[in-house]
């Protein structure tokens, strides 16, 4: 690590501490926690250090937990196994690292849920879909390609933070990455298998729904075909001759082009039955994605509700998948907008695990050229109510509804893994929420914060202060209200008010002379009637919608009067004039740390305000001059748009 770059180092950078050295010991069960120990403490690890570091395992701590007992001259760190050992070994490294006094602690952790996922979209030539931070870590040229180093240190950066399996491969399968489960792929794959699991993360394969017919010569993958169903048993096992503790199959079906089930009169718990069938001899699981819907929408066409769709697909068929099988659920019904209400299919299956699905790759929140704290949106997903007693958070852990946490990477072969350096937060925000989903948005942004720059207060709070407030920035010069959308086609970034607005995939906010927004209640899609009661009440009433999600939910006319007294329109300019100013105060922010931390570290962050302050001005001047030209009413203030 000694010879790494503070910015490839990330939070696991060296150690400053003046008055301890370490003399790290364990038992035979700590070989690998004691050689992460001695790494990380760098320098400090001594053979006669005047600190003992004590490893060890004992039954009587939970699978992955761990505890850490401080005196002045000795740790003692135990894990309930040697994964929970490491983690001890990590969260010892980390307090180090952010200047805590560790010779009076006495702490106990474990994991909320055992699934911490990541999915990686990597495509096998080497791109990666929606991905903002160079190319893949794992593929070139349709072939696994890695440098076993650079890997080695991935899998520590994960697992320092508590990722336990990870999906290298995107779930749009094409040809050459279905053959990832073929004795072609196979062998190289399970070389990136050894190098992770020392760092207890395990592998999931993103697969094919017409693998048997891609690769196996078969006429068809009807599920309901037993020549499909033996295809299934002998690829499966195969793979897990070569991995033995894979997690399983990551399916996406039916979905943006996709083959699946559907189009065969199947559905989808019959499509997942004769793989999920396939897995279970070897403890495997089938990770199903819910991501389905009408890609073929005609926009005149008002009846289609595209959020909708998941729910009507998937909720009547609660209690007809094999156990094996978990429901991978976007987050929000759309696709990872700034703001959407919760999926109401979330929590609502009583017999069907599940597995929510959030994106820390900035699609489209502002990828990895704008600031943007995605710890403080999936609070508020965590937040968003079940019932009037029962919020997403309640209903996540081991034995609850929510039995997985996952989310797309954002990391790729960039210098500093995430392109801007700043969003390594959402991706330890992430890793540090799938442990335990009660931490606060600050909570986390400090220890990052704190962990990679150190626990300076004159850096700590005004970052902290910065970073939660991105998210409310980037939201202002955004699409106004909840709507959504309004980017450029394809590659998602920047405004384009129509973009999506005669397209086919049911993207539209519906914005004419007179009024804005979709009718989602009752009189409307019916989409609210999804929710239980009491959230169908909630965004059903004018009143007690939640204003930044109201025109998700309601079509409202421009001069309709918001809780502050303001106009809708009035709203969406001055949001966008402050958006724009909000960055403008960052930029300042930014200038005045430039002390704290290594120039090219403020240099490299430097280079992307630039570039979010211009894409916020053009979000502003379109969307602003959009709704002025189309409303005919002006702006209050006077104030000039430009396109
Ligand atoms: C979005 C995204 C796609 C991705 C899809 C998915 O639509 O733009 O790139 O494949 O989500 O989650 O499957």
């Amino acid at each position: 690590m000694k010879n790494r770059s503070f910015m490839y180092q990330a939070w696991l950078g060296d150690i400053e501490n003046k008055t301890q050295t370490f003399k790290v010991v364990g038992d035979s069960t700590a070989d690998f926690a004691m050689e992460e120990c001695k790494h990380g403490l760098g320098n400090l690890a001594t053979d006669n250090g005047n600190v003992t570091v004590n490893l060890a395992t004992a039954e009587n701590l939970p699978a992955e937990g761990f505890s850490i007992v401080g005196k002045p001259d000795d740790i003692t760190i135990t894990g309930g196994d040697k994964i929970g050992l490491l983690y001890g070994v990590y969260k010892f490294l980390a307090l180090l690292r952010q200047n805590i006094d560790t010779t009076n602690i006495s702490l106990n952790d474990k994991p909320t849920v055992d699934k911490r996922i990541l999915n990686h979209w990597d495509n096998i030539d080497g791109s990666i879909e929606r991905g903002y931070a160079g190319n893949s870590l794992f593929f070139r040229n349709d072939q696994l390609h890695f440098d076993a180093d650079r890997l080695r240190d991935y899998a520590r950066l994960l697992a320092s933070v508590g990722i336990n399996q990870i999906c290298l491969n995107n779930v749009n399968v094409y040809l050459e990455s279905a053959k990832l489960i073929t004795e072609e792929k196979l062998p190289d794959l399970a070389k990136v298998a050894d190098i992770f699991r020392p760092f207890g993360i395990r592998l999931i394969i993103a697969v094919h729904f017409e693998s048997p017919v891609l690769l196996g010569g078969i006429k068809t993958a009807d599920p309901l075909d037993e020549k499909v169903a033996e295809w299934w048993q002998n690829a499966t096992k195969t793979v897990y001759k070569y991995i033995p503790d894979l997690v399983g199959f990551l399916m996406k079906a039916d979905s943006e082009f996709r083959s699946g089930p559907a189009s065969m009169g199947r559905t989808q718990a019959e499509g997942a039955r004769p793989i999920a069938k396939a897995l279970k001899p070897f403890g495997g699981v089938i990770y199903w994605r819910c991501f389905i819907y009408n890609c073929m929408q005609d926009w005149r066409d008002t009846e289609t509700d595209r959020p909708k769709a998941a729910y009507d697909y998937f909720y009547p068929l609660d209690g007809k998948f094999e156990d094996n099988v978990i429901l991978q659920v976007k987050h929000g019904p759309s696709d990872f907008q700034v703001r959407e209400p919760n999926s109401p299919l979330l929590g609502a299956m009583q017999h069907t695990p599940q597995n929510m699905e959030l994106q820390i790759t900035q699609e489209y929140t502002g990828q990895q050229k704008d600031l943007y704290a995605l710890a403080v949106q999936w609070d508020e997903v965590l937040e968003h109510p079940i019932t009037e007693t029962q919020t997403t958070r309640d209903i996540i852990g081991t034995d609850n509804k929510i039995i997985a946490l996952s989310a797309v990477a954002n990391v790729g072969d960039d210098e500093n893994w995430t392109g801007h350096l700043l969003a390594q937060a959402n991706l330890y925000a992430f890793a540090r929420l799938a442990w335990n989903p009660k931490q606060t948005p600050k909570q986390l942004t400090q220890e990052w914060i704190a962990c990679t720059f150190g626990n300076n207060l004159k850096l700590l709070e005004p970052l902290t202060e910065m970073i939660l407030q991105s998210r409310a920035v980037y939201e202002k010069y955004n699409a106004p209200l909840g709507i959504g959308w309004m980017v450029n086609i394809h590659h998602h970034y920047g405004p384009s008010v129509d973009g999506y607005e005669y397209m086919k995939w049911g993207t539209y906010h519906r914005a004419d002379t007179k009024e804005i927004g979709v009718d989602r209640t009752a009189a409307g899609t019916g989409y609210t009637t999804q929710y239980q009661p009491y959230v169908r009440d909630m965004y059903e009433n004018l009143t007690t919608c939640p204003q930044d999600m109201l025109l998700y939910f309601h079509r409202l006319p421009y001069d309709y009067k918001l809780k502050e007294g303001k106009t809708l329109i009035q709203h969406i300019y001055d949001t966008h004039f402050e958006g724009v100013e909000g960055v403008e105060e960052f930029i300042k922010t930014w200038d005045s740390l430039k002390d704290f931390m290594p120039q090219v570290a403020h240099e490299s962050v430097k280079e992307r305000f630039v570039m979010q302050l211009e894409n916020a001005k053009e979000w502003r001047d379109v969307v602003n001059s959009y709704f002025f030209r189309k409303t005919g009413i002006a702006d209050e203030k006077g104030r000039k748009f430009y396109l």
